[in-house]
């Protein structure tokens, strides 16, 4: 089993980085199962609509996972929950439509949990990330509710993503942070067996402020006169990871990062 796990798109040029390479680079690198973290891939780059789910799941995305911008298009709380391949975080505050935890059945056969969990630290309000890791794991274990499980972890700090990757260690196949849009170079398996990335980027424009039109963003930062922040238009780079699952244990033999584009260093 091989896992693709793509960060947050963002903004049409994340989109259209997905539509031109995914279907092939499924088929180049025999890909069985692709996650995507879609939080940012509306027109003004957060949120997401169902036009926009609809597409990525016709270009090869078997679940799109979200995080704090989930709600950010008005449609999304309605159409999440008649879609189960879009998750938001398990433990935003109840009661909130949608859910945070699906199993899947991958073209291969094989059941795939996949958890979309959100930080405490620097992030909206929800529950306590620990607990409900702990509780969810108490409730569901590797090998027994699924084959394998993927984690997205959307959070602000690097210390809170290590820290839950280091929990769910042995537990989950891949441990994987989205939200900041920077890939981290921590690409590793950890102890017990559970692929590990800190954060896996974004999928977008890197000529950019993490996603946003980069002259915009630094006349904010100077408290210059600017727009709302909107997305970079350039041409979009792919970013995220990509794991060689154990069919027999569940846990990863290796992970490798997948950048693919313009801006950054490719690994692809
Ligand atoms: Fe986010």
């Amino acid at each position: 089993m091989r896992i693709l796990f793509l960060g947050d798109v963002v903004g049409p040029s994340g989109c259209k980085a997905i539509e031109e390479n995914l279907k092939y680079q499924i088929i180049k690198n025999k890909i069985d199962f692709v996650v995507v973290n879609g939080e940012n891939a509306g027109e003004g780059g957060v949120g997401i609509t169902e036009k926009i789910s609809e597409d990525f799941f016709n270009y090869g995305v078997d679940v799109i996972t979200t995080g704090n911008h989930v709600w950010d298009e008005k449609e999304t709380a309605e159409y999440i929950s008649k879609e189960n391949r879009l998750l938001r975080p398990h433990n935003l505050i109840s009661p909130s439509p949608g859910k945070g935890f699906e199993i899947y059945k991958s073209k291969n056969g094989f059941k795939i949990g996949v958890l979309n969990l959100m930080g405490n630290i620097f992030m909206k309000k929800c529950e306590n990330v620990f607990e409900s890791a702990k509780k969810f794991v108490l409730q569901n274990t590797l090998k027994k509710n699924y084959d394998f499980l993927i984690v997205d972890f959307h959070g602000e700090t690097t210390s809170e993503k290590m820290a839950i990757g280091h929990f769910l260690d042995g537990k989950a196949t891949l441990v994987i942070g989205t939200h900041t849009h920077v890939p981290t170079n921590d690409t590793r398996i950890l102890k017990n067996g559970t692929a590990y990335q800190t954060d896996a980027g974004m999928c977008g424009d890197y000529d950019s402020v993490i996603g946003m039109n980069k002259e915009n963003s630094i006349n904010k930062f100077f408290r210059l006169e600017a727009k709302k922040h909107f997305p970079a238009e350039g041409k979009g780079t792919l970013s995220g990871v990509i794991v060689d699952c154990n069919d027999e244990t569940g846990l990863a033999n290796d992970i490798s990062s997948f950048i693919l584009g313009v801006d950054l260093k490719n690994t692809n």
